[in-house]
C-alpha cells in the first residue's frame, strides 16, 4: 500500500547506511577503484559519483525526498530558486522560442524574462490575469513554454491550474508553475496536469529561513534536459544545505497546517479593521478567487496581504511600528515577516506595471509564521495604530 504523505516526507530519500539520518557527503570529488569503474560511470551504469557539481549522495537523497513531496518522477535541486528558474528555462528553450508569462509574477522571474533572456533570442509575452483565465487564446505559434504562479505574488489571486495545463498540453507547450507560495502540502500541480513545478526551497520547503535553494520537479523527459543544463551552468545545491533542506521537509506538513491556521486567523482579524482597506487571503470568502482556490488547494497558505488606508506613507509608518513581526523580505519561515512589495519584490516597477499586477503602493505583504496567532495579531493591530 502506498504510504501517506507525511510518512513519505519523513522516510523518503533516507536510509542506505546504518545512520538514521542521511550523512552529509562534504566532498567535491569521488574516488574510483579502477579505470574500468570510471568507464562504467561514463556508461551510466552503477550508482557511483564523479564530481559534486554533477551529483552528490546527500543531494540525491534530498532530491528523492522532494520528489516524494510532489509525487514526481524526480526532482533537481539548485543553489537558489532563481538558479532553478534560469536553468530550467535555458535547458528547455532555444533562440526564437517565446514564453507566455503572467504579468504578475515574482520580480526576479519577471526581470529574467524581460531583461535578460532576450539577449539569447528568447522573448516573453506577459499576459494579464484575464488572459490567464482563457489560456487557449494567448498561446501563439512560437510559444514553447507557459510560466505562471497560483496563488500569484503578492495579490494571492489564483488561476485555473487544470485549465492552463490542458490548454498547454493540447498545443504541445510546456506548462510551468512557480508553486512557492502554496507548497506541495496545499497544492499538487503535477497531479493537476502541469508539466513542471518550480519552487524556491528557501521558503516553506526548508521553512527556517536559513537555506537558499531551489527545486524543479517534473516527469523524466523534461528533467533530462534541465539536468544537462545544470551540469553546464553549475547551479546545483551544496551537500550541507541539501541536508538542512531534508530536515526541514520532514516537518513540512505540520508546519504548513499551522501556517494555514495562523494566516486565516490574521486575515479574519484584520478584515474590517478601520485602517485596512482590503485583506487579500484566498481562504476568505471575500477573496475573488476563493471558490477556485477551494477547488484546487487543500489549504490556503501562510501569506496574507493588506492595503493600508493612506497609501505608501501609511504602509511605511505601519511597517516601521512593527515589534514582533520582522521587517524582512522573503517568506515561509517560522518567524512572521513583513515586506512592502513596492520596495522589494516589485521594486522598480512602473505605475503601469504595478497596476497590471494589481498591486497598490500601500500594500503590506505578510508571511505569517508559527508564533502564537494572538501575538501576531496584537503586533499588527498596534502597528496600524
Ligand atoms: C514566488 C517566488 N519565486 C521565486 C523566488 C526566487 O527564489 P530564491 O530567492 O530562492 O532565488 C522567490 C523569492 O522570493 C519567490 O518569492
Amino acid at each position: 500500500m502506498a504510504k501517506g504523505f507525511e510518512t513519505r516526507l519523513i522516510h523518503g530519500g533516507e536510509g542506505g547506511s546504518q545512520a538514521l539520518t542521511t550523512p552529509i557527503y562534504e566532498t567535491t570529488t569521488f574516488v574510483f577503484e579502477s579505470a574500468a569503474a570510471v568507464e562504467r560511470y561514463n556508461a551510466g551504469e552503477g550508482d557511483q559519483f564523479l564530481y559534486t557539481r554533477y551529483g552528490n549522495p546527500t543531494v540525491v537523497a534530498a532530491e528523492a525526498k522532494v520528489a516524494e513531496a510532489d509525487a514526481a518522477d524526480g526532482a533537481l535541486l539548485f543553489g537558489s530558486g532563481m538558479a532553478a528558474t534560469s536553468t530550467l528555462l535555458l535547458g528547455l528553450l532555444r533562440a526564437g522560442d517565446e514564453v507566455v508569462c503572467g504579468a504578475a509574477v515574482y520580480g526576479g522571474t519577471f526581470h529574467l524574462l524581460e531583461d535578460f533572456l532576450p539577449k539569447f533570442g528568447i522573448t516573453t509575452r506577459f499576459v494579464s490575469l484575464d488572459d490567464l483565465r482563457e489560456p487557449e487564446r494567448v498561446i501563439g505559434e512560437r510559444t514553447r513554454l507557459f510560466w505562471f504562479e497560483s496563488p500569484i505574488n503578492p495579490t494571492l489571486r489564483c488561476v485555473d491550474i487544470r485549465r492552463i495545463a490542458a490548454a498547454c498540453r493540447a498545443r504541445g507547450v510546456v506548462s510551468v508553475i512557480d508553486n512557492t507560495f502554496a507548497s506541495p502540502v496545499n497544492q499538487q500541480p503535477l497531479q493537476l496536469g502541469v508539466d513542471v513545478s518550480m519552487q524556491s526551497a528557501s521558503k516553506y520547503l526548508n521553512g527556517h529561513s536559513d537555506v537558499t535553494a531551489g527545486v524543479v520537479t517534473a516527469g523524466r523527459d523534461l528533467l533530462a534536459p534541465i539536468e544537462a543544463a545544470r551540469r553546464k551552468l553549475g547551479g546545483i545545491l551544496d551537500p550541507q544545505p541539501a541536508y538542512a533542506l531534508m530536515r526541514g521537509l520532514k516537518t513540512l506538513p505540520v508546519r504548513m497546517a499551522r501556517h494555514n491556521a495562523n494566516a486565516m486567523a490574521v486575515a479574519q482579524a484584520l478584515e474590517g479593521h478601520p485602517r485596512v482597506t482590503r485583506v487579500y487571503y484566498p481562504g476568505l470568502p471575500s477573496h475573488p478567487d476563493h471558490t477556485l482556490a477551494s477547488q484546487q488547494m487543500s489549504g490556503f497558505g501562510g501569506m496574507v496581504c493588506l492595503d493600508v488606508a493612506g497609501g505608501q506613507a501609511a504602509a511605511m509608518r505601519t511597517f516601521d511600528n512593527l515589534k514582533l513581526v520582522a521587517r524582512a523580505a522573503s517568506l515561509g519561515g517560522v518567524e512572521s515577516l513583513c515586506s512592502l512589495p513596492v520596495l522589494t519584490s516589485q521594486w522598480g516597477h512602473t505605475d503601469e506595471q504595478l497596476a497590471a499586477a494589481g498591486i497598490s503602493r500601500g500594500m503590506m505583504r505578510l508571511s505569517i509564521g508559527l508564533e502564537n496567532p494572538e501575538d501576531i495579531i496584537a503586533d499588527l493591530v498596534q502597528a496600524l495604530g
